[in-house]
């Protein structure tokens, strides 16, 4: 049993930390997937109770070939549980396996301003990168309310570019509740980690979907060849550089410790280190950061009954609690 609602009065439950988060599987898990998400969802599953999942039902915006989707749904699951997610303690799974969620949102859309969705940001972005201006891709962020709102969750640990999209999970649940006159919904906080915006390859923030990422578990001469795609300035041997302004410096600060971050720093600024050594720094630091990882990572990809078992048992968590959310949305509404 879930307590996710008191059945005699159907009102939310009293807040307590419920975190929650997506990626969508839309292509190979990144380092600002890491960085900006991954990494606070790890720490967190001790925190609290905490639901992560695979956005698969996200990833239709830009992926229309089914082996592929199902594919990165699935090294998504196993990058997880390679990096230290813990599914006694976290509850992983697909968010396909949770069909609550698409009834949800059509309750919700009816209940969101078509303004809210007309100012976001990142639909605009997208459809300026040439991704298909699709109603799906419009609707985006109230599948994303419906993610989180449907498991009563109260802090969703994003990077900085889901920022807007929480708030209009926050201004959904706020309209659906004023609408109904019942405190069906809680209203959620986004959470920040430390590397809230991790640059790609060109400056930009990376994304899959932007082909300017460096996939986690990218190793040997693949890492080196886009390593060495990081645009830098044009800047010779030997002239002073400006870490502050530079790409691979950002990238190094990520693994480094304060010590070895002001190292690199005051060579960059006496000009004894240029941006070839500066990559292979880099490139060193990414290797042996995931070695561990990425071999659990391979053993994972090599045994894909474990990976499917573990996302069966958490859909069915999710599955459930999500089922009595959505009834309390159709009982406030109606249609019950
Ligand atoms: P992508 O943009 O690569 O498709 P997602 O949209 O699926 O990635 O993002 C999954 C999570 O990773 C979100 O919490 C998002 O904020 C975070 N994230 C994605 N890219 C970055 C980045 N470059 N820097 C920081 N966080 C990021
Ligand atoms: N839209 C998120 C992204 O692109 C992925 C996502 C889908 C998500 N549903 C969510 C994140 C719910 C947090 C909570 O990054």
């Amino acid at each position: 049993m879930t307590e996710t609602s008191d059945p005699a009065t159907r009102k939310a439950p009293k807040r307590r930390e419920r975190y929650l988060s997506g990626i969508q599987s839309s292509g190979d898990l990144h380092l600002g997937n890491y960085f900006g998400a991954i990494r606070q969802h790890l720490d967190l599953q001790v925190a609290g109770e905490s639901y992560y999942f695979l956005a698969n039902y996200h990833a239709l915006t830009t992926i229309h070939d089914k082996e592929q989707l199902a594919r990165y749904t699935f090294d998504a699951a196993a990058t997880y549980l390679a990096l230290g997610l813990d599914p006694e303690v976290a509850i992983l799974f697909r968010q396909s396996d949770v069909p609550e969620v698409c009834e949800l949102t059509w309750l919700l859309l009816t209940a969101t301003p078509m303004g809210e969705l007309e100012r976001a940001v990142s639909y605009k972005d997208k459809v300026q990168r040439n991704i298909a201006a699709s109603a799906g891709l419009f609707t985006y962020p109230v599948l994303m309310a419906a993610d989180i709102l449907g498991y009563d969750a109260t802090t969703v640990p994003v990077g900085k570019d889901q920022v807007q999209h929480l708030e209009m999970a926050r201004e959904i649940a706020r309209s659906f509740n004023h609408q109904y006159g019942e405190k069906v919904f809680v209203e959620p906080e986004a959470r920040l980690g430390t590397a809230p915006v991790v640059p790609g390859l060109d400056g930009q923030k990376m994304s899959k979907s932007y082909g300017n990422s460096i996939p986690i578990f990218v190793s040997g001469k693949p890492l080196k060849k886009l390593v060495g795609k990081i645009v830098t300035d044009s800047k010779s041997l030997g002239d002073p550089l400006d870490p502050e302004t530079c790409n691979v410096f950002a990238l190094y600060s990520l693994f480094a410790d304060d010590e070895e971050k002001a190292e690199m720093a005051e060579r960059y600024r006496a000009g004894a280190v240029g941006y070839g050594d500066a990559k292979k720094a880099l490139m060193e630091k990414i290797e042996e950061t995931f070695a561990d990882a990425r071999a659990r990572y391979e053993h994972l990809r090599s045994h894909p009954d474990e990976v499917e078992e573990i996302l069966r048992a958490g859909g069915a968590k999710a599955r459930e609690v999500c089922r009595e959310v959505t009834d309390r949305a159709r009982a406030a509404c109606g249609v019950a």
